[in-house]
C-alpha cells in the first residue's frame, strides 16, 4: 500500500448492522443470513467493505445468539471484527458498534445494513470523499412514483419536488455521529434522523438501485436479480437469406443497389436480424422467431428496425445496456465497403448508443460456399450487454 493509501485507510471505519430478527420477511433465518447468488446476504457487503481500501476496520453487529456463527460466515480478515447488538432496536445495535469503534476512534464511520447486499465501491468511495467536508452524507435517490397521503382516510396527492429516498450507508465525521448518539436513548428510523434534528448539514451522494434493502420476501428475487446475476452478458447471433431477383439489398437498415434481394418475409436484412438474436441470446431470451413468427402475417415486409428496437427494449425493461456490438457481413457481391460507414451510423441509431461502441464488418469466403457462389448473404453478430 501506497503511504497516502495507509493514511487514509486509518481515516474509515464501518458498522455493519445485521442485528435484527428479519420479521417482515418471515423464514427460519434472518434475512442477512439467507442465501443470495451462492453467499449469504450480509457476506456481499462485508466484501464490499473489505475491497474498498480506504476502510480500515469493519464491525459487524450479529444477533446475540449468532455471534459465532456470524464469525464462521465471514473471511478471517484482521480488518473485521462480530460483536453481539441489541435484538429490540437497530439504533442500540449501532451504538454497540460505536462504542466498539472508541478505543481507536476513525475520523470518518460508515453506518450500513446488513439487508443491503448491493453495495458498490463507487457508492463507498463518493461517500467517503464527501465526509472530507461533510460532517454527514448519505447516498439519495429521486423518487419516481407519484406519491399520497392515505392519513385519515383519505387519498390526496403530495407534491414530489425535492423528495429524496435515502440509502445505507450513512456516513459520519466520528464527533458528529458520537455526539448525536450520547444526545438521546430514542430509537430513530435511521442514523441520518439523529443528527438532522441536531442541525447538521447532509451532502446526498448518488444512490443505486442495487442498493435496495431487502425487506419482504418478494425483494430476494429482485435482489437476486439485481445484485447477483452477472452484470455482463455476451450474446451471438446468425443469419442467411437467400438472393432473388431485385434490385437492392437491405443491411444493418441501409439500402444497397445491387442486381438481386434478398428473400425473406420481412425486409431480409440478415445483419439486424443477427444481431437482434445476439441481444435476445445474451438475455436468454429465445430467438426472433419466437418474438416475431414468420407465420405471423403482420411482419411480412416489416423493417427489421422494429425487430432490433424490441430486443433493445428487452434489455432497457431488465436493467442492460449496449456495450458494444459487432457485426460482420459474409457477401461475395454487393461490396459492401462503401456503405459500411452509414450501416454503422444506422445501427447506432437504432441501437440509442453512440456510434464508437458500434462496429460493421464485411469479408467475401473467397468465392467459397453458398456465400461464394452468390447464393445468398449471411450475417453474424456479437454484443455486449452490461448492467
Ligand atoms: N438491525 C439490527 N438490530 C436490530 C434491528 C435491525 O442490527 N435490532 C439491522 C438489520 O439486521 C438490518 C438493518 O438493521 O440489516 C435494517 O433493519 P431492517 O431491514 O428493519 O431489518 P430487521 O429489523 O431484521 O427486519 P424487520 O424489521 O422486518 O424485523
Ligand atoms: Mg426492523
Amino acid at each position: 500500500m501506497h503511504n497516502q493509501e495507509a493514511l487514509l485507510a486509518r481515516e474509515s471505519a464501518a458498522i455493519i448492522v445485521a442485528a435484527g430478527s428479519g420479521s417482515r420477511l418471515g423464514g427460519q433465518v434472518p434475512k442477512q443470513f439467507l442465501m443470495l447468488g451462492g453467499k449469504p446476504v450480509l457476506r456481499w457487503s462485508v466484501d464490499a467493505m473489505l475491497r474498498c481500501n480506504k476502510i480500515a476496520n469493519i464491525i459487524v453487529v450479529a444477533p446475540p445468539a449468532f455471534v459465532a456463527e456470524t464469525t464462521a460466515l465471514l473471511p478471517g480478515d484482521p480488518r473485521l471484527r462480530v460483536i453481539p447488538g441489541s435484538p429490540d432496536s437497530r439504533t442500540e445495535s449501532v451504538r454497540a458498534g460505536l462504542k466498539a469503534l472508541s478505543g481507536h476512534p476513525p475520523a470518518k464511520v460508515l453506518i450500513h445494513d446488513a439487508a443491503r447486499p448491493g453495495l458498490s465501491l463507487d457508492v463507498l468511495d463518493e461517500l467517503i470523499t464527501a465526509l472530507d467536508t461533510a460532517p454527514a452524507a448519505c447516498p439519495a435517490l429521486p423518487v419516481a412514483d407519484a406519491l399520497k397521503d392515505t392519513r385519515g382516510g383519505g387519498v390526496r396527492s403530495v407534491a414530489r419536488d425535492g423528495l429524496v429516498r435515502v440509502q445505507t450507508p450513512q456516513g459520519f465525521q466520528w464527533d458528529v455521529i458520537t455526539s448525536a448518539y450520547a444526545a438521546t436513548t430514542d430509537a430513530a428510523v435511521d442514523d441520518l434522523t439523529l443528527v438532522e434534528v441536531r442541525g447538521a448539514k447532509i451532502t446526498l451522494t448518488p444512490g443505486s438501485e442495487t442498493l435496495m434493502k431487502i425487506t419482504y420476501p418478494e425483494d430476494l428475487a429482485v435482489a437476486e436479480k439485481l445484485i447477483a446475476s452477472p452484470a455482463l452478458r455476451v450474446g451471438t447471433g446468425f443469419d442467411v437469406h437467400g438472393f432473388e431477383p431485385g434490385d437492392a439489398v437491405i443491411l444493418c437498415g441501409v439500402r444497397i443497389p445491387h442486381t438481386q434481394k434478398l428473400e425473406g418475409h420481412s425486409d431480409a436484412d440478415a445483419g439486424w436480424h443477427a444481431l437482434t438474436d445476439a441481444i435476445l441470446g445474451a438475455l436468454a431470451l429465445g430467438d426472433i422467431g419466437d418474438h416475431f413468427p414468420p407465420s405471423d402475417p403482420q411482419w411480412k415486409g416489416a423493417a427489421s428496425v422494429k425487430f432490433l428496437k424490441h430486443a433493445v427494449k428487452l434489455a432497457y425493461d431488465r436493467g442492460f445496456r449496449i456495450a458494444n456490438a459487432d457485426i460482420t457481413i459474409l457477401a461475395e457481391r454487393p461490396k459492401i465497403s462503401p456503405h459500411r460507414e452509414a450501416m454503422r451510423l444506422a445501427t447506432a441509431e437504432a441501437l440509442d448508443v453512440s456510434a464508437d461502441v458500434v462496429s460493421v464488418k464485411a469479408t467475401t469466403t473467397e468465392k467459397l460456399g453458398f456465400v461464394g457462389r452468390e447464393e445468398g448473404i449471411a450475417a453474424q453478430a456479437v454484443v455486449l450487454l452490461n448492467r
